[in-house]
């Protein structure tokens, strides 16, 4: 079935189950400042779950269907696989207060087994099992009605899976809204249709509290739908993407079909959110569509595209859209002229690297380039590694790609989502409903970076005698801090007690922060913790905790900030879970609240 007969049948047939057709919101949602994007349908009905909007008023009826424009970039890095998209359309359709688990079940089951035809046999479920532990104490209960509705359609035990909050939990977008447990249709393996049963409010302290009214809201990416109902082996064969593919010359081979798929994901992207008034810029939104177009220029290049084709791309993505998305037809004109305008900039910020490259082989004796030297192009001048290969080869040079390798590992926390927003040595997850927007956000993020410098010391206070401890990476998102050091075995209840005791006791003492410029020597020698020492310029900034004299603080750490000026401000500081990250490596994630 053709993608548009999908949209067409799906929307037909909630339509004549009662639901009103509501078009797609933009994909800068308006009225909400808690996310920078929209990422998912019900977005644009959360103020009819909490029954602060009237839906018959606005609608004429208590439920709705979308197609809902949406984009995540948060597996951005994982794009050019068979799976992962940065844009993508959602199918879903929504009640508020009207009908609940039963009959938002039973349409879904019956829309892809009887409308579509697609064979019981190659689908199972995965329903909510209940959460004993939250943040808040609070018990969240297994989902019996679900599996009770799906026994009755037929489905066995085998096909039920039973999951956890991870998984199976869903919401709020941003810090707080409605959420609830899940159930999801998978078809031969693959997830394609998440119901989300909306009867808990969160509120911004994370407490759940029930909403006066039950919701469904439900998500279907079309994109993988038109995968299984085309019988395509991924996403990329199907007639949302094949015309776009087959029209850039290309050979078979693995680097080159991914630097295909990016660019074709990147330039979809980038159309419709230049469409919905977004420019390119280095804040928010604007940031987002400008790592897009870079990212399909560079991998362009690596295709060796020549100066038009993107445009030419982006007018394919117009032909193919335009009749169920007329908005992009409309500013066909902004869309050209942005990207061009765009792909001249990024032009000349890579002829500067290209420069710095010819500097960087004309002083080499040997025919290598250090690892050190490609992920300094990589870094500064937005340089795939691709490219320095590609360059240096004509040039009768290698990169010596276990260096390359080492550093690109090395600085992966940093430069993780293009170190764009770097707070001091912690990588800051970025993208969809994670990324740090608001102020409320950024507030919290720096009261969380802060506990990770306290979290940092007293991990030392509690294991430094047994090991010598090393930070391994460190990664702050809104919602939690996350912190990699070595150490050989498992932490024990009392230890992680301990040090979770040491950080709350120097909050409570409402410890001043102190910030000093010094050199990386004289920091080191008063005892500052460095995370990667020698990538550090040799004027460094330190931060410390307790006592503007490093050597007196109890804690300091060579940091770009930013800080709370005094850890009264952070708040209560919980550890949620240990667990290993990789041989020899312990993780440790916290929050604040
Ligand atoms: N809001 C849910 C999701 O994004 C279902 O629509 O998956």
């Amino acid at each position: 079935m053709t993608s548009g007969e999908l949209r067409k049948r799906f929307l037909e047939f909630f339509e004549k189950r009662g639901h009103k057709i509501v078009p797609s919101s933009s994909l800068l949602p308006e009225d909400d400042s808690s996310v920078l994007l929209t990422t998912a349908g019900m977005q644009q009905f959360k103020l009819y779950y909490t029954g602060a909007k009237d839906p018959v008023k606005d609608f004429g009826a208590r439920r709705t269907v979308s197609i809902q424009k949406s984009l995540r970039t948060s597996d951005i890095d994982e794009v050019g696989d068979e799976s992962h998209l940065t844009f993508f359309e959602m199918l879903g359709n929504f009640g508020f207060g009207d009908y609940f688990k039963e009959d938002a079940i039973k349409w879904s089951w019956e829309f892809i087994t009887k409308e579509l035809g697609i064979s019981p046999e190659r689908c199972h479920v995965s329903v909510f099992k209940g959460d004993p532990s939250t943040n808040s104490g609070q018990v969240v209960p297994e989902d019996t009605e679900s599996i009770a509705i799906w026994k009755s359609l037929g489905l066995g035990d085998d096909k039920i899976k039973k999951c956890g909050r991870e998984d199976n939990f869903w919401g709020p977008t941003g810090d707080e809204g409605p959420c609830g447990p899940t159930s999801e249709i998978y078809v031969d393996g693959v997830e394609i249709w998440n119901l989300v049963f909306n009867q808990y409010y969160c509120r911004a302290d994370k407490n759940l509290e029930p909403l006066k009214q039950n919701g469904i809201d439900t998500g279907m990416g079309l994109e993988r739908l038109a995968m299984i109902s085309q019988d395509a082996p991924t996403i990329f064969e199907t007639d949302l993407f094949e015309p776009l593919i087959q029209s850039i010359p290309h050979k078979d081979i693995e680097n080159e079909a991914r630097a295909v798929r990016i660019v074709v994901d990147h330039i979809r992207g980038s159309v419709f959110l230049i469409a919905d008034g977004i420019l390119p810029s280095n804040i928010g939104a604007g940031y987002i569509l400008r790592r897009l177009l870079r990212r399909a220029i560079r991998y362009g290049k690596v295709l060796d595209f020549d100066k038009n084709f993107l445009i030419s791309l982006a007018e394919k993505v117009i032909k193919m859209y335009k009749e169920f998305y007329p908005e992009i037809s409309i500013k066909r004109e902004d869309i050209l002229t942005v990207i061009q305008k765009e792909e001249e900039k990024f032009y000349k910020t890579l002829e500067k690297g290209l420069k710095e490259l010819e500097k960087t082989l004309a002083a080499k004796k040997e025919k290598i380039i250090s690892g050190e030297d490609a992920f300094h192009l990589y870094e500064s001048y937005g340089f795939p590694t691709e490219l320095t290969r590609e360059l240096a080869e004509e040039r009768g040079f290698n990169i010596d790609e276990s260096g390359w390798e080492t550093s690109f590992k090395k600085h992966r926390e940093i430069s993780r989502a293009g170190a764009e927003k770097k707070f001091g040595g912690h990588g800051i997850a970025t993208g969809d409903r994670r990324q740090a927007t608001s102020f409320k956000e950024i507030d919290k993020i720096t009261r969380l970076h802060t506990a990770t410098h306290l979290l940092h010391q007293a991990i030392h206070d509690v294991l430094g005698n047994e090991a010598e401890v090393q930070q391994r990476g460190s990664d702050i998102t809104p919602e939690r801090l996350r912190f990699d050091f070595a150490f050989p075995r498992k932490l024990t209840p009392e230890e992680l007690k301990k040090i979770e005791n040491i950080v709350n006791k120097k909050i409570k003492l409402d410890l001043p922060v102190f910030s000093a410029k010094m050199s990386k020597e004289g920091a080191i020698r008063m005892g500052a913790r460095a995370f990667l020492k020698d990538k550090y310029p040799n004027e460094v900034n330190v931060y410390s905790i307790g006592d503007p004299d490093p050597s007196k603080a109890y804690s300091k750490e060579l940091c770009g900030g930013p800080h709370v000026a005094r850890t009264g401000e952070i708040g209560e500081f919980k550890i949620i879970k240990e667990e290993s990250s990789s041989a020899g490596i312990r993780r440790i994630r916290a929050v604040v609240e």
